[in-house]
């Protein structure tokens, strides 16, 4: 690999600014897959994206925002210039009296943010414990877990445009935020997908806070414990246990979470398909509308433990596809088109990936 500065510091006290060239990215995706990035610029504040977009050929280059690498399946090199976030900072920017308002730089790990604010006594965050990735990636696909998303406690966030360089500030009510969904993963009219780079995200955790534990996986730690009220501590603790206990750590194996989202049906179609598998997990919607559970879709096909080369579905949760060492993104994408196949051929269902595919 080698080092550029782009812009020489201006003083021993001046950060340096440094373009690298052809970096591996395999420890950069949470899947853990392989691929070259041709040129990497490491952006730890609202300035650098600033100096990227200034920049002579940096500037009207196509670029790639990389957050944790959490949620993508690379296949391939990447040619565009890619925009590594790295903005730290974590802080109480507000206290009202029906919210805490918290704000964190785009580069934090957004596990390190959800345990900060519970340690610190700022609940609300704590059903989203040990989700991977960064702050910046929460809102793009609307994280969520436990019977809370993210656009449950967004407030607003700063970007940078990557035309402009202008700095905007956006509330939530222009997010078009959605299930796994916002305006951020968008390619349509007025989507931003592409168009701009994450800096700042803050989150409202609400006073009187109220614990979140609706869930079955939750009710079944409240029976166990016999804790009927818990902390957000507790609730913290317990989402932790179950997520270690039926997800993989990327950190030892690779995945991206949930690999499909769990689709949407009419009652009649679920009705159809209880027909024929009366066993199917389903969940209604208060709009009429009813969720399938995906993982039970993929396991009910059989899918569990099978593989394509490195690429497995996970024996324990089959939402999950994990890499087994040496996966490629090539295969990950042939075991994810033959589930889809398969799934559909049986249930008449078309999976839509969770992650990006590059
Ligand atoms: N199931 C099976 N077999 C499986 C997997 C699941 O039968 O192999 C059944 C389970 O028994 C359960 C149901 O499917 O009754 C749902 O499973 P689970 O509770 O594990 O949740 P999920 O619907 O698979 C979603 C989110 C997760 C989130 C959990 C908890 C999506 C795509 N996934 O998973 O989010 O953590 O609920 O709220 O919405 C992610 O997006 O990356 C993610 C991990």
């Amino acid at each position: 690999m080698q080092e550029q500065a782009v812009n020489p510091p201006n003083g021993p006290t001046a950060p340096a600014w440094l373009l690298e060239r052809d970096v591996n990215l395999k420890p950069y995706n949470s899947f853990g897959l392989p691929a070259t990035a041709r040129q990497l610029v490491r952006i730890r504040s609202e300035a650098d994206v600033r100096r990227v977009v200034d920049h002579p050929s940096l500037g009207r280059a196509p670029k790639f925002v990389l957050g944790g690498g959490s949620n993508m399946v690379l296949t391939r090199d990447i040619e565009a210039v890619v925009l590594k976030i790295e903005i730290p900072g974590l802080r109480l920017l507000e206290e009202r009296d029906d919210a805490w308002i918290i704000e964190a730089g785009a580069g934090v790990p957004w596990h390190e943010l959800v345990r900060w604010s519970v340690e610190q006594g700022y609940p609300g965050l704590e059903n989203l414990a040990l989700i991977p990735g960064t702050v910046g990636a929460a809102p793009v696909q609307n994280i969520g877990a436990y019977g809370i998303e993210l656009k449950d406690r967004f407030d607003s966030l700063d970007a940078v445009d990557l035309v402009t360089g202008r700095a905007v500030h956006l509330p939530a009510s222009v997010c078009r935020f959605g299930y796994r969904d916002s305006v951020f993963k968008q390619t349509g009219f007025g989507g931003l997908a592409g168009k701009s780079v994450i800096t700042k995200v803050r989150l409202r955790c609400p006073k009187p806070w109220q614990p979140h534990i609706d869930y079955l996986d939750l009710q079944r730690k409240i029976a166990e414990t016999g804790i009927s009220a818990p902390s957000a501590r507790q609730i913290f603790d317990w989402v932790c246990e179950i997520r270690s206990a039926k997800l993989p750590d990327p950190a030892r194996i690779g995945n991206a979470g949930s690999f499909f989202k769990n689709p949407v049906v009419s009652e009649e179609q679920c009705r159809d398909i209880i027909g024929r598998d009366p066993g199917i997990v389903h969940y209604p919607m208060p709009d009429g509308t009813v969720k399938l559970a995906a993982g039970w879709l993929i396991d009910a096909c059989g899918w569990k433990g099978k593989s394509v080369g490195d690429a497995a579905v996970y024996e324990r949760q089959a939402l999950v596809l994990v890499n087994r060492g040496q996966a490629r993104g090539a295969e990950v994408v042939t075991l994810a088109r033959a589930i889809q196949e398969s799934v559909y051929g049986r249930f008449g269902i078309r999976l839509e990936p969770e992650p990006i595919l590059l």
